[in-house]
């Protein structure tokens, strides 16, 4: 028997509307941070399987959320492909920048560390309940590509793009590459145990017009039609940041099952325009940080009312901030789950 969130996602009628939060794991649990101090870097503990598992059922072991997903970071990806990455305390991640053809020519691989994240998968599924799901997921190639060339983010990511408008052909090279390399890792997250798979663009706000076309909406289509080749009946949730009008552009042509929208669009026009996706997110994670219940409950039971008969996955328009209260989350959740439809 399917779960709830795998009912929504598939367009079947379920009785209760599911939620999962984006960073549901991390800084704003004070048992993440003990087994965050245990490792010397962030990507030590992505790279343990057993503590990467045991982070990632944190969160259900406190509030009754309707999916795991599995602690990682999208930037395995480049670390796997030999592009040193270092997280830095509070300044956030640095990656050795590639600047043309040659460096990427240049790069000495390893694959191997992406076998731990396929075993935390197996391990989480096998302590995960059934009506639960596991979401696997990557980065998608505009967002990585954007790490990796600009090394660390510069403002507006004009780095990148002056790269892109200079030597086009380096990067469109590059997506090319990160559309193989990102299809064959959520191929093996599937096989390994991922029931639901969420690809994140979280910098495709920053184009439009036809580099919206060729940077975000065609490599995301490649990959999931790689994916669909294998694994046709594992939903794939896109989540293209910040793409404002360019949301309707992006649901018109991508075959993903559902969409996840950011806080800065309104929830009415999304679903005025992206009608046959299923739905997910909006609430503004800033929310979660907030003093009075009384607004976090208005901001829910807008989202609640305007897609009434509607696919909806509950999700924030982000992660989890750090400030996070945690009994706001808790608040949030219980709301949800017992909202009857
Ligand atoms: O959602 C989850 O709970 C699963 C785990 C997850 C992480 N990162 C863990 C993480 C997921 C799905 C991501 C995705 C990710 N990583 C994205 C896409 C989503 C988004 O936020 O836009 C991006 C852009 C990254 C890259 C990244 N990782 C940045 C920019 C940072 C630094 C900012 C920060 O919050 O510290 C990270 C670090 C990171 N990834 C942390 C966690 C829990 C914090 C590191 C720590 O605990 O020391």
């Amino acid at each position: 028997m399917p779960n709830d969130l795998l009912k929504t996602l598939t367009k079947n009628s379920s009785n209760q509307i599911p939620i999962w939060l984006m960073r549901q794991a991390g800084r704003y649990l004070p048992e993440y941070k003990k087994i965050r101090n245990k490792k010397h870097s962030f990507l030590d503990l992505c790279y343990d399987a057993n503590l990467a598992s045991e982070v990632t059922l944190q969160p259900l072991q406190r509030f009754d959320l309707n999916a795991a997903i599995i602690f990682s970071d999208i930037l395995v990806i480049p670390d796997s492909m030999g592009i040193e990455v270092v997280f830095e305390e509070k300044t956030g991640p640095s990656l050795k920048k590639i600047k043309n053809l040659n460096d990427l020519k240049t790069l000495q691989s390893n694959k191997k560390i992406l076998n731990s994240v396929y075993e935390a998968i197996t391990l989480t599924k096998k302590k995960l309940n059934p009506n639960n799901s596991l979401i696997g997921f990557a980065g998608a190639p505009w967002t990585l590509a954007s790490y990796i060339v600009e090394g660390k983010l510069s403002k507006d990511l004009s780095f990148i793009k002056s790269y892109f408008y200079n030597d086009p052909s380096f990067i469109f090279n590059l997506i090319n590459l990160l559309v193989e390399e990102i299809s064959c890792h959520i191929i093996n997250q599937i096989s390994n145990g991922a029931d639901i798979i969420q690809i994140f663009d979280s910098w495709a706000g920053v184009l439009t017009g036809n580099d919206y076309q060729k940077l975000i909406i065609e490599p995301n289509k490649k990959i999931i039609e790689n994916v669909k080749k294998v694994f046709p009946n594992v939903p794939i949730i896109c989540f293209p940041r910040m793409s404002g009008h360019n949301y309707k552009n992006f649901c018109e042509q991508v075959p993903c099952d559902a969409i996840s929208v950011d806080q800065y669009v309104d929830l009415g026009w999304i679903l005025d325009n992206c009608n046959d996706k299923v739905i997910q997110g909006n609430l503004d994670p800033v929310l979660l940080l907030c003093e009075s219940q009384e607004l976090l409950k208005d901001r829910i039971d807008y989202i609640l009312e305007v897609t009434q008969g509607q696919n909806l996955i509950f999700n924030l328009g982000h992660g989890v901030l750090p400030e996070t209260k945690i009994e706001n989350v808790e608040f949030l959740v219980n709301y949800v789950k017992s909202y009857k439809k």
